[in-house]
């Protein structure tokens, strides 16, 4: 099948494109290299991808990329095929309409992950505006021509933060959707409902992912994560700044990469005409436990100090069972092992780390 992946360049779009190469799809990656965070970073992980596609021309020095490509192919867990598919890269925008209309004319896309967003919190309080023209406008671009070149499954990576502040109880996919307490949450509330619009008008397949953070593993997103900081901390050795609104004890339902791309590409394959599934791992873990596993993985102190307790930090839960009963969605990840991996993986480029200034 051949798969249009947004954000093809960012943290999970990168993951799911190998993936979606390795078990042998086509995959056409767009990403625009928005400057959130740097993008070396998000070329690299370009890069990571051309590695998977056997038949792709190597335009990069392999020295630094082959030794993290193997551990992550080594990593993966999911299907694998002898005969990997293809991946082609294109660098736009999802807001340029005309730019889409003549990539979907081209490649003729099947099925579509939609993961290119204005992700994070804290920045779309500063920059309402660039979150609803992406994550709205973009996302309205996207179904849009899902629709006109009759894609058959448009999958929308959706986000915990839809739920707004909901500490009482574990969430469900029946739960309220209106409160929303941060821009980048209610942009994707938006996004969701115009995917259901498009869903009873036009009979566009959509299924929506509500994914649980933040995602953690190698490679990381680099910027507003709390585990990558702490690896470079460590590594560093400075103390690390932490907020949140319970300061150590803060919890959040912070899933293992792998275990994502394995729940987005359930979505994906699945038969369902119009459908919400949460994906986390309903069994949230303390900012603490975060920085225990560090010190472990590399046999060494982090010294943190909580700065502020953020009471506008969001907290929430999920009950899987639907994900879980539906699309035989099952996260594996122990939290020890998945960041022994990304701190296994930053051993392998500490320099590299070192362009990340605010990291
Ligand atoms: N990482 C998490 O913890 C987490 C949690 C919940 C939801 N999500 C969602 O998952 C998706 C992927 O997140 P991520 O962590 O990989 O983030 P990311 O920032 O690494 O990836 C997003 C990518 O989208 C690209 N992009 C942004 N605007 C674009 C535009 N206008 N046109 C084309 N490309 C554009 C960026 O350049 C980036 O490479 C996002 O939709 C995010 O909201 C992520």
């Amino acid at each position: 099948m051949k798969v249009l992946v947004t954000g093809a360049a960012g943290f999970i779009g990168s993951y799911i494109s190998r993936a979606l190469v390795w078990r042998g799809d086509n995959v056409v990656g767009l990403d625009n290299f928005n400057d959130y965070y740097p993008r070396n970073c998000k070329e690299f992980n370009v890069d990571l991808t051309r590695l998977s596609d056997l038949q792709a021309p190597q335009i990069f020095e392999e020295s630094e990329i082959r030794p993290v490509f193997d551990k992550l192919e080594d990593y993966y867990g999911g299907k694998k095929e002898d005969k990997p598919g293809t991946f082609t890269f294109y660098e736009g925008d999802i807001t340029d309409y005309d730019f889409l209309n003549g990539l979907f004319e081209k490649e003729k896309p099947e099925a579509v992950i939609h993961l290119a967003a204005m992700a994070g919190v804290p920045y779309s309080t500063k920059n309402p505006r660039i979150y609803t023209y992406v994550n709205v406008d973009g996302t309205t671009n996207l179904l849009t021509l899902s629709k006109d070149y009759n894609i058959r499954k448009f999958v929308f990576g959706s986000s915990s933060s839809v739920y707004g502040n909901r500490e009482d109880k574990k969430v469900t996919e029946q739960d309220d959707v209106s409160k929303a307490v941060s821009v980048y949450g209610a942009s994707k509330v938006a996004g969701e409902v115009i995917c259901h619009a498009f869903n009873v008008i036009f009979g566009l397949p959509v299924v929506i992912d509500r994914i649980f953070g933040p995602i953690y593993g190698p490679l990381q997103r680099p910027y507003g994560m709390f585990h990558q900081r702490a690896v470079n901390y460590t590594y560093n050795g400075k103390k690390i700044k932490v907020y949140g609104k319970y300061g150590l004890k803060t919890a959040k339902d912070s899933t293992y990469i792998d275990d994502q791309v394995e729940g987005i590409l359930e979505c994906l394959d699945s038969n369902f005409l119009f459908d919400v599934f949460n994906t986390g791992t309903s069994e949230p873990l303390q900012i603490q436990t975060w920085i225990e596993s560090v010190e472990t993985a590399f046999g060494k102190k982090l010294e943190a100090e909580v700065v502020e307790v953020d009471t506008s930090d969001v907290v929430s839960s999920a009950d899987i069972s639907k994900a879980q009963k539906m699309l035989n969605y099952s996260p594996k990840m122990n939290m020890y092992e998945g960041v022994k991996r990304q701190v296994d993986v930053f051993k392998l480029m500490p320099e590299w780390y070192k362009t990340m200034e605010k990291v």
